[in-house]
């Protein structure tokens, strides 16, 4: 006998199909190709076949799709990010969301690293060199771009890290290796940073006027939708660069291009986008920019303990069971979860 349904809305990897379909639950992939998605009709439908909906960071999980099915169990992401999930919905329809806390946290840091030397070493910019032919001769003045190590001139760089969860510490981690000074701010982190050996607290505006290199690392919410805007722009060093591996509306983009390009700061690194997949106009060509197409957690590795993570949340649910990585606990005791687990 199946366990239960799961329509996953698009391919993850075989670590987790598998282990959803050896605990007996019965699988439906959204078929489509992997530079699409399902239309928000395919996933009302998927939602309504399935007892449990793995979603995706690029589907919208709102009120239609969790209405569309009263006996949905759960909803599983497959991700740390959950801001496509209606989660207040989700609550009030007794519905338990789980995430993939944890497994991807370093495979984020080292990505967002990855951003900061690449901007401000030119190291996309030398790549695109090499390949286009124009390197004729070693010379003392090609390229050249800005230490993240006291390096020349002897100072030790100063990281500024905005949101200080399990990413931003361990990107903070990280800048040890670089002896730079780290300050961070996070309202809801300040007991950890004032502890933390590496970081020190600093107020935002503190934060990004003395940091080199300011990088974001909050969960998306209206709290943080353009955190950094025009006025955080105008308070950077026009010698620091931002980072941003978290998620695209932190930054108003159309904002950063103005910094870009007239030279309110030294250079971007980002991972995600505003209205992803689409870029605002002009960012596509600042060359002070690196850009990725949000490779954030894209190791296979990660990839693949993000799937099993998922699954593992999807079986629990399917077996009326608490989802170790439920975002909405308090659910579990709602007369809207005891109903539904009745349907
Ligand atoms: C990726 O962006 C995630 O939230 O896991």
């Amino acid at each position: 006998m199946s366990l239960g349904r799961v329509f996953v809305t698009r391919r993850i990897r075989d670590a987790g199909l598998d282990l959803l379909t050896k605990a007996g639950a019965e699988v439906q992939v959204w078929p489509g190709g992997e530079d699409e998605g399902p239309s928000q009709d395919e996933v009302i439908e998927g939602s309504r076949w399935a007892d449990v909906l793995l979603s995706l960071l690029t589907e919208p999980v709102n009120r239609a799709v969790m209405e569309a099915n009263p006996s949905l169990r759960g909803i599983a992401q497959f991700a740390v990010g959950y801001d496509n999930i209606d989660v207040g919905v989700a609550t009030e329809l007794g519905i338990p969301v789980s995430n993939t806390p944890g497994v991807l946290t370093n495979t984020t840091a080292d990505l967002t690293w990855a951003l900061l030397l690449s901007v401000s070493r030119n190291i996309a910019t030398g790549d695109q060199y090499m390949r286009g032919g124009h390197y004729k001769l070693w010379g003392p003045n090609l390229l050249l771009g800005e230490d993240t190590s006291p390096g020349g001139d002897g100072r030790r760089k100063v990281l500024g890290v905005i949101g200080f969860g399990r990413i931003g510490e361990a990107v903070a981690r990280r800048a040890m290796g670089f002896d730079m000074r780290v300050l961070a701010y996070d309202p809801y982190a300040r007991e950890a940073i004032e502890a933390d050996d590496q970081a020190e607290w600093a107020e935002l505006d503190v934060l990004l006027g003395e940091s080199d290199f300011v990088t974001v690392h909050t969960v998306l919410s209206d709290e943080t939708r353009h955190l950094i805007s025009t006025a955080e722009f105008e308070k950077m060093k026009p010698t620091a660069y931002i980072l941003n591996a978290a998620r695209g509306p932190i930054i108003d983009e159309a904002a950063l291009v103005v910094a870009l390009n007239e030279g309110q700061i030294a250079g971007a690194g980002l991972d995600v986008y505003e209205r992803e997949p689409e870029m605002v106009e002009g960012l596509a060509q600042c060359e002070n920019a690196v850009l990725l197409p949000h490779l954030g957690s894209a190791s296979r590795g990660t990839r693949d303990k993000m799937a099993t993570v998922a699954a593992t949340n999807a079986i629990a649910m399917l077996r009326g069971d608490r989802a170790p990585n439920c975002v909405n606990p308090d659910v579990y005791d709602s007369s809207a979860y005891a109903g539904r687990s009745r349907n």
